[in-house]
């Protein structure tokens, strides 16, 4: 079910942003103002509880709620609240501005019943409203509960009204209806009334409280949930909420699905990092996930470093930084976990866009996400929560320098993982890519061998073609002690937005990173090369699709396999397909083991 819907959901527009001019601003109420787009294709496709990414051009880009379709289904109104620099500054635009849209995006409200009460606080009134609509064109009895601090911080109040909502209000300081916070009136109204449904959204402690009240009541209840948002797909696992999507699996929920989550307790800083939002007896732990270990597939099992792996497909770094999200994988059939690059420091990464698809449905796409990550100290639960699943964890890890690399060394050796992979490519990163400085990449190699290797964890080094000789610089970190390659990182790129002349991706600089299908066939040639040159053993990485792509990368000279932005499209069956098309091609080819692939293109 959960599946099904982010297939439906990764067909939204994953390109760059489009520019619209503002039709009209208006002010709402003290600390929210309403923009008006004349933007029929997202319009048309908006459904209730669904986002758009608002992309502030030089600044940032930011998921916000669409908040009404209008204007026979060609306009679309967003009410954003003035709270930190993105929207701010969006606060400064005028009418004309060009701004920059794309969506909808994520999965929103699905309306049951015929009686259905709407809780809403603070902007999270804003989707609403376009729930409350789309209820009344169905015949729906609505019942809204709004509540605010005081009166000049109500929302929408009046549009409500207009559309034949039985409207109540609640406001803390009692300047207008009931006087307290609008959970109390619920409370009241259920004593005395039923409903089918109740549909939610405000302050992530207003909405625990509003499920707990709704679940004593039996009232099936949806929320929408708001976490930080990157790329806004699914690719880059920002927005975890208990190894939940928001962007796409969310941002509405079925309250049940929240229990056992972090929803109510803590959230996400822009790093990754997890923050207490309530001292209430909330740790910052996970609910632990049930152990799991994978069924035994001996056409696929594969031994690596001295490493046995259930079977050879992982995950590529970067696609998920959160410990349950890497556990799903191995839920779906990945063999091994990779994590995020995690560095000595937490850093948020750069500001949005940090991700988008270069022309629709080519599955080539671009990004600059900066490293986000909590610091490799901070990194210890989401070990943890990915170690339920018994299949080996690969700890990717940057640095820039040879000290640093020697205390992230340190620090991963408290960790149960298997494998250390070095990323000496990110072709975007604040610092120069250490692969443009041999040198000081294979001093570093040195110095993390000598921490990991009387710990018998094997190192791989993680490269890309954007250097030259490839195979020239994976020959020197072999004679430096490098276990294994891997091969390719991203290729580096810098798109600019034609009509602004400015860069789209919000690294300063502009710099990104290609994958997906455009890596494809380079990721092929450069792994035959490398196994040309080298003894240690090739992980392959970039642009794997399909079973196809993974025996022409082992046919090249590959042993393990990494999946990155085809999870965009894929989702996270793509593990199982891919699986069971290897062992259908393996016996039918008279092979014993996947084993026996590996390098023979070079034995022709
Ligand atoms: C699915 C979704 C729908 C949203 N809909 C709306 C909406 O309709 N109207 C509206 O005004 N806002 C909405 N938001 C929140 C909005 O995206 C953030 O307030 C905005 O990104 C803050 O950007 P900033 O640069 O102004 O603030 P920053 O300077 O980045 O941060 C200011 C404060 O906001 C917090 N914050 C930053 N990003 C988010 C985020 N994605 N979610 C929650 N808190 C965040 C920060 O932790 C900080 O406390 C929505 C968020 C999500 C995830
Ligand atoms: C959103 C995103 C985040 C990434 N983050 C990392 C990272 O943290 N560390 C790393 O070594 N590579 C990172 N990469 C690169 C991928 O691991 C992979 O090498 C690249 O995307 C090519 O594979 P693909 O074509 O299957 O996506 C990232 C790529 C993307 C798209
Ligand atoms: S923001 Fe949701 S996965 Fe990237």
């Amino acid at each position: 079910m959960r599946e099904e819907s982010r297939n439906r959901d990764a067909m939204s527009p994953l390109t760059a942003p489009a520019l619209y001019p503002i039709a009209r601003i208006k002010v709402a109420n003290s600390e929210i103002k309403t923009f008006l787009f004349i933007a029929d294709a997202i319009a048309r496709a908006s459904e209730p509880g669904q986002f758009v990414m608002v992309w502030n051009p030089g600044v940032d880009e930011i998921p916000i709620s669409i908040a009404d379709v209008s204007g026979g289904g060609e306009q679309i109104e967003l009410a954003i609240a003035d709270r930190g620099d993105c929207t701010h500054s969006l606060h400064q635009k005028r009418e004309g501005d060009l701004i920059g849209l794309r969506g909808p995006y994520g999965r929103g409200f699905r309306i049951h019943g015929s009686r259905i009460c709407i809780v809403g606080g603070g902007y999270g009134v804003a989707p609403l409203l376009f729930a409350a609509k789309r209820a009344r064109e169905l015949g729906k009895d609505i019942t809204v509960l709004v509540g605010a601090r005081s009166e000049s911080e109500l929302l929408y109040v009046a549009e409500f009204q207009d559309i034949g909502c039985d409207v109540r209000v609640a406001t803390e300081d009692g300047s207008q209806g009931f006087r307290g916070v609008v959970t109390e009136l619920l409370s009241s109204t259920l004593r005395g009334e039923d409903f089918d449904q109740v549909l939610c959204c405000g302050p992530e402690l207003m909405m625990k409280r509003v499920c707990g009240i709704t679940k004593r009541a039996g009232i099936p209840t949806q929320i929408a949930v708001e976490r930080i948002v990157k790329c806004g797909c699914g690719a880059c696992g920002a927005c975890d909420l208990g190894g939940y999507r928001v962007c796409t699996e969310g941002p509405v929920f079925d309250a049940e699905e929240l229990e056992g989550t972090e929803f109510g307790c803590w959230k996400r800083a822009k790093s990754g990092k997890r923050i207490k939002i309530n001292n209430n007896n909330c740790s910052l732990s996970s609910v632990p996930s049930p152990a799991f270990t994978p069924e035994y597939e001996p056409l696929l099992e594969t031994h690596l470093c001295g490493i046995e792996f259930p079977n050879p497909i992982a995950n590529a770094a970067g696609f998920g930084v959160s410990g349950k999200l890497l556990y799903r994988y191995a839920i779906a059939g990945a063999g091994a976990l990779v994590t995020k690059s995690v560095g000595v420091r937490e850093q948020e990464g750069y500001p949005n866009p940090t991700f988008f698809e270069v022309a629709p449905q080519t599955q080539t796409y671009v990004n600059a996400m900066g490293l986000p990550n909590p610091g490799i100290r901070d990194y210890g639960p989401e070990i943890e929560d990915a170690k339920r699943a018994n299949v080996p964890l690969i700890l990717s890890v940057f640095a820039r320098d040879v000290e640093e690399s020697r205390e992230v060394a340190k620090v991963a050796l408290n960790y149960p993982i298997e494998m250390l992979e070095f990323n000496a490519s990110c072709p975007h990163s604040d610092f120069v890519s250490m692969e443009n400085n041999p040198k000081l990449l294979r001093s570093i190699i040195r110095a993390i061998r000598e921490v990991i290797h009387p710990h018998h964890i094997p190192l791989a080094v993680k490269l890309s073609p954007n250097i030259g000789d490839i195979a020239g610089l994976a020959m020197t970190l072999e004679r430096a002690g490098a276990d294994a390659i891997t091969a390719i990182n991203t290729v580096i790129c810098r798109p600019i937005d034609r009509t602004l002349d400015i860069p789209i991706l919000g690294n300063p600089t502009g710099y990104g990173g290609k994958s997906g299908r455009a890596l494809t066939a380079g990721g092929k040639q450069v792994v035959f090369s490398l196994y040309e040159e080298l003894k240690i053993p090739i992980i392959a990485v970039g642009g794997i699709f399909s079973a196809k792509d993974v025996i022409d990368y082992a046919r090249n000279g590959a042993s393990l396999f990494q999946i990155g932005s085809a999870l965009v499209t894929q989702g996270h069956g793509i593990f199982k397909r891919i699986k069971e098309d290897l062992k259908e091609y393996i016996r039918n080819n008279g092979y014993k083991n996947i084993g026996e692939l590996i390098g023979e293109a070079h034995r022709r």
